[in-house]
């Protein structure tokens, strides 16, 4: 894939973590003249920090920021973010990255998450808010080749102990990519392209909240003998590897590709 296009590029929880490196190296890479960025997270001065820094190093870039709460938001704030940082603008590919995520309740095992207030905050914002987002951007951008890309992960694959609440909206979300990616292949046009890519285990306020909480002690550990042995990744090493993977474009749409799967 040649990313240096005129691009539309939107990233949710573009503010720290993986989705701030993920928005600074592809703004670098995509084509400056023409081409929009639109950062989305709930800290706005944060948000301003990463626009400062990408205009630091492509200073002809469009780059909008976007405080928005994704527990509470609704499909009409999804279609006002992407028809104002779009404006009238023609791009060559429209990217949208899900990146903005939680880990959930990591203190309480499978029989101890019924309170159907707290899923139902949760779910909004780990799957509900993602279909919506991507919903409106499917149709604002009809008919130009599009990238969809969610961040997966291993436990939307395999159950992890402690983590119930995460285990179920990553494999719900990426379900959800996934029969996207099989409706689209079967469409005429077929101008969309869809990843599940999981970024492998990364030091950020994810994990160490994991670490922090989790009742599993063998997981706790797990993710503590990591970050002490750096064995754990960077969110610039994972960012590195999937720009790799879509640069080499060698996975069919809807795959779930992995930090380490040496294939791609
Ligand atoms: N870290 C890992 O090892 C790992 C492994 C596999 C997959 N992933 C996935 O990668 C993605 C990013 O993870 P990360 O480790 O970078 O997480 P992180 O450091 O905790 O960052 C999460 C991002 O999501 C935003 N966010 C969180 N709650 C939000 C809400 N209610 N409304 C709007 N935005 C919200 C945060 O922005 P604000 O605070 O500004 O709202 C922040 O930018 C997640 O989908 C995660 O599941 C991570």
């Amino acid at each position: 894939m040649d990313l240096k296009q005129c691009t539309y590029l939107l990233v949710t929880g573009a503010s720290r973590g993986i989705g701030r490196e993920f928005a600074q190296q592809l703004a670098k890479r995509i084509k400056p003249e023409g081409s929009v960025v639109a950062l989305l997270g709930r800290n706005q001065t944060l948000l301003e920090e990463v626009k400062g820094e990408i205009l630091a190093t492509v200073p002809d870039l469009a780059v909008h920021t976007y405080a928005l709460e994704l527990e509470t938001a609704r499909t009409e704030d999804f279609t006002r973010i992407l028809e104002d940082s779009r404006g009238q603008h023609t791009f060559q590919r429209a990217i949208v990255i899900h990146n903005a995520g939680t880990v959930g309740d990591t203190s309480k095992r499978a029989k101890e998450i019924g309170d159907t207030d707290f899923l139902q905050r949760y779910y909004h914002t780990n799957v509900f808010s993602a279909i919506s987002l991507n919903c409106e951007f499917m149709r604002l951008f009809q008919g130009i080749p599009k990238l969809v890309v969610n961040l997966s992960t291993l436990a939307a694959i395999a159950p992890i102990s402690s983590m119930a609440h995460y285990c179920t909206v990553k494999a719900a979300r990426e379900m959800y990519f996934r029969v996207l990616a099989t409706e689209e292949g079967l469409a005429s046009s077929q101008d969309t392209l869809v990843l599940n890519y999981a970024p492998g285990m990364i030091d950020t306020q994810m994990t160490m909240q994991v670490q922090r909480e989790a009742h599993d002690p063998a997981v706790a550990a797990m993710f503590r003998e990591q970050r002490e042995a750096r064995t754990m990744l960077t969110t610039a090493q994972t960012t590195e590897r999937f720009i790799k993977v879509l640069e080499a474009l060698k996975f069919k749409s809807g795959d779930h590709v992995d930090y380490r799967d040496e294939q791609f």
